[in-house]
């Protein structure tokens, strides 16, 4: 089978720290070209791991490079829309980092822009690759948990704000909302099955704001020359489902609290609490109540499963699991929030 052809377009720290490091490991795979606004990066990254041509631009990168069967998208929030519809418009399937968009009206242009273009479009919902998400959804899906009727979301950092771009909403479109809630709720709303979310009440606070705390970790932008500092620093709310089902969610880049991170949900039969080390199912047996914890492979690389989907999806045609549509109902669930805070009541989803 002859290899595929990949372009990535953004040389930031996601590409290199995350999906550069998994496509050097196959040999199904070429990368052929590189490209960012900052021809440097570009140049820089295509040195490091031996990329043939690094552009400036994807518009430069498209017409240059005719054979690119798909384009892996890991630029800003704003740049994801544009660049992403001139990939698909250009016939290659597309790999967006996420979250989707930078707001709706962006989300739903790639949903129709790219809808109309009939390429494979995958979000990467990175956290439906972990292999403990997995596990819990194939449990779900053979019914082992029964109705799952309620649902905790929680990703609180106590201070891990991003430097860079992130706190730039013009450029990332909110603060931990967007950038990690995401996760925190995708997660969870896929181990619920992903009902339909029909309203939701949140609150965002802007307390604590850009700290000088010292000796903490921070994720660092390659991008971080931004002075902005405009986002929330975190979030918490409740969203409604049209099952009857409920999700409560916290999540913060900074917050005077115990750091957490963790999906638990609830139904008729058993539940299940997963967070950054253990897994637990929650059941009964024989009148007892029992807490297992199945043994999977924990060191598959979340990344890794993410562009193995892509790639097996781009091969036979299969739709992949964090496609347009349930991309765009994550989206509704964040921009929810941040309307919801801002009118000071319950909004319709
Ligand atoms: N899945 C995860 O857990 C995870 C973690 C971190 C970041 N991310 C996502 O990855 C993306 C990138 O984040 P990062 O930390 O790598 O940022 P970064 O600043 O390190 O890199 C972003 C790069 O995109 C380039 N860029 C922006 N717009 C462009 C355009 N139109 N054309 C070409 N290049 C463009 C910038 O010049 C920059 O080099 C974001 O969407 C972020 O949310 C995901």
């Amino acid at each position: 089978m002859s290899k595929v052809k990949v372009a990535i377009v953004g040389a930031g720290n996601i590409a290199q720290n995350a999906h550069l490091p998994v496509y050097m490991k196959r040999d199904d795979v070429e990368v052929v070209a590189i490209a960012d606004l900052n021809l440097e990066r570009a140049q820089d990254a295509a040195k490091k791991f031996a990329i043939p041509h690094a552009y400036a631009s994807v518009e430069e990168l498209l017409e240059k490079e005719k054979a690119v069967d798909a384009v892996d998208v890991c630029v800003w929030n704003r740049s994801h829309a544009p660049v992403s519809i001139a990939a698909a418009k250009a016939g290659k399937a597309v790999l967006c980092e996420k979250p989707l968009a930078l707001n709706m009206a962006d989300a739903l242009q790639m949903q129709e822009e790219i809808g109309k273009c009939g390429t494979l479009f995958m979000n990467g919902l990175v956290n439906r690759y972990r292999p403990d998400v997995s596990l819990v959804r194939e449990m779900l899906d053979a019914g082992k948990f029964g109705d799952v009727y309620y649902a905790t979301a929680s990703y609180v950092r106590r201070r891990g704000t991003p430097i860079g771009w992130f706190t730039d909403t013009s450029k990332s479109g909110g603060g931990p909302v967007i950038d990690i809630g995401v996760h925190a709720i995708d997660r969870t709303w896929y181990m619920m099955g992903c009902p339909k979310p029909t309203r939701l009440s949140a609150n965002i606070s802007y307390a604590i704001g850009d700290f000088k705390t010292k000796g903490v970790s921070r994720w660092l932008a390659l991008d971080s020359d931004v002075t902005a500092f405009d986002t929330e620093d975190s979030a918490a709310g409740v969203i409604h489902f049209e099952n009857g089902a409920l999700m409560l969610f916290e999540c913060s880049w900074a917050l005077n609290a115990q750091p957490r991170e963790y999906s638990e949900i609830c139904g008729k039969l058993a539940g299940a609490k997963l967070d950054a080390k253990d897994l637990t199912i929650f059941g009964e047996d024989c009148g007892y109540l029992t807490d297992n914890t199945p043994s999977f492979n924990r060191r598959q690389d979340p990344f890794y499963n993410e562009i193995d989907h892509f790639l097996d999806c781009l091969r036979t045609g299969k739709k992949p699991i964090s496609g347009m549509e349930d991309a765009v109902t994550v989206m509704r669930m964040l921009m929810g929030i941040y309307e919801s805070a801002k009118l000071g009541k319950e909004v319709e989803l």
